[in-house]
């Protein structure tokens, strides 16, 4: 299969990409516009781009928003009271098929990367094991990595660091944690302590949720990055949330920045999500709950965007579509200049393949798998302007999903 008539991002002119079963064979440049020959695809001069990844989701707690109670303050303490309602009716089958709905939903919107934290406070680990057959079963429409998430703490949990080896030894490919919901400062340092060591054991990826809170005080992300550093693990390390930062004083911000560089760690924000449950204490001036996203960015470190939730007790809304984030997290983090916006899909794609380690299982280059998309607009500024869609999806050499435009009539 070809795809013509294709605009790269960072290149001038049109390109023709040729599939050779799951890779890329070849990519050259056309002197000219052409006709799509039968069985190829035809870009129309719009973008074509490796597919999009989504970062950092919950996908055990998907589509129960409202079951059986809405969150009506829309706070994430009454976030926490409505999930524990609804974690007393969850099963293993009700698990798997709200994940393979929600995954169905990334699909169509152009994903095919996903990381998924799962709860493993849980004696039973009850989702993380229906998750690893999700993992299974979807893997023709996407790579799942699967965090083992400890949502009530490593340290704080009866029997915690016990349930992490666990889930490790039955598959999660990344370790996390939660280092600010720990019962005490030490109990947060030393859980970072215990996930790294359980990591570097094990040769998984880290991913903790770090600073979640709009305390100042929560300083955990210094001893995530110092970890990292002398274990010389950063590339394999990513902080999630942090929106501590969005609080931090300049005067420290200034000597942690220096140390998060040194560290090389990767970092995930959830604009949607952080500006909506974050702030709650504050009356006004209100902050943004987000981490320094435009910050991390222009001082060269790795930052990508994530959807966090779709329809749960903390986030009532979401469709699956990363571009939605996207836009969102643009505006909220002052990143509508003209140099953020012409590279502003790096924040869904290149970044967040940096962030889960695809390495060369990723990427519009030649001997590299044959995932693909053309999206609606030729250029990145385009396609946030006119809020734009994936409208050809392509995995392993054959189209996963198409998307027709809707079309509007005058008179
Ligand atoms: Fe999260």
């Amino acid at each position: 299969m070809n795809i013509v008539n294709a605009r790269l991002r960072g290149r001038e002119g049109l390109f023709q990409i040729a599939l050779d079963g799951s890779q890329i064979a070849a990519i050259t440049a056309q002197s000219a516009e052409v006709s799509a020959s039968e069985g190829d695809l035809d870009a129309a001069n719009n973008l074509v781009v490796a597919p999009f990844v989504e970062p950092h989701i919950h996908l055990d707690a998907t589509l129960t928003a409202g079951e059986p109670n809405w969150n009506m303050s829309g706070t994430l303490f009454e976030g926490i009271e409505r999930w524990a309602e609804r974690k007393a009716l969850v099963t293993h089958e009700d698990t798997k098929t709200r994940a393979k709905k929600t995954i169905d939903m990334l699909v169509d919107h152009g994903i095919q990367h996903v990381r998924t934290h799962v709860d493993v406070t849980d004696p039973t680990l009850a989702a993380l094991k229906a998750m690893l057959e999700v993992r299974e079963e979807t893997r023709h429409l996407i790579d799942l990595q699967i965090v083992a998430f400890p949502q009530e703490g490593i340290e704080s949990y009866a029997g915690g660091r016990a349930l992490m080896e666990q889930a490790v030894e039955l598959g999660a490919d990344v370790v996390g944690g939660i280092p600010h919901f720990e019962n005490t400062r030490d109990q947060g340092v030393s859980s970072i302590k215990f996930l790294m060591d359980l990591a570097e054991r094990t040769g998984c990826l880290v991913d903790v949720h770090c600073d979640e809170t709009d305390d100042p005080q929560s300083r955990f992300l210094e001893v995530l990055a110092e970890e990292a550093r002398v274990r010389g693990m950063g590339a394999r390390v990513t902080a999630s949330h942090t929106v501590a930062m969005g609080s931090y004083d300049n005067a420290y911000c200034s000597k942690l920045f220096r140390l998060l560089k040194m560290s090389g760690i990767n970092f995930v924000s959830c604009p949607t999500e952080s500006i909506h449950l974050q702030g709650r204490f504050d009356s006004y001036p209100k902050r943004r709950g987000l981490t320094r996203v435009a910050e991390i960015d222009h001082a060269g470190m790795n930052v990508c965007f994530g959807q966090d939730s779709i329809v749960d007790p903390w986030y009532p809304l979401g469709n699956g579509n990363i571009l939605r984030i996207l836009e969102a997290g643009l505006h909220i983090c002052h990143m509508l200049g003209y140099e953020d916006l012409k590279r502003s899909l790096d924040l869904i794609t290149d970044n967040s393949a940096r962030t889960l380690h695809l390495g060369e299982r990723y990427g519009l280059e030649v001997g590299r798998p044959a995932n693909l998309l053309i999206l609606s607009a030729p250029d990145d500024y385009e396609m946030i302007r006119t809020q734009g869609h994936a409208l050809v999806s392509v995995r392993h050499g054959e189209v996963l999903m198409r998307r027709t435009p809707a079309s509007v009539q005058r008179g």
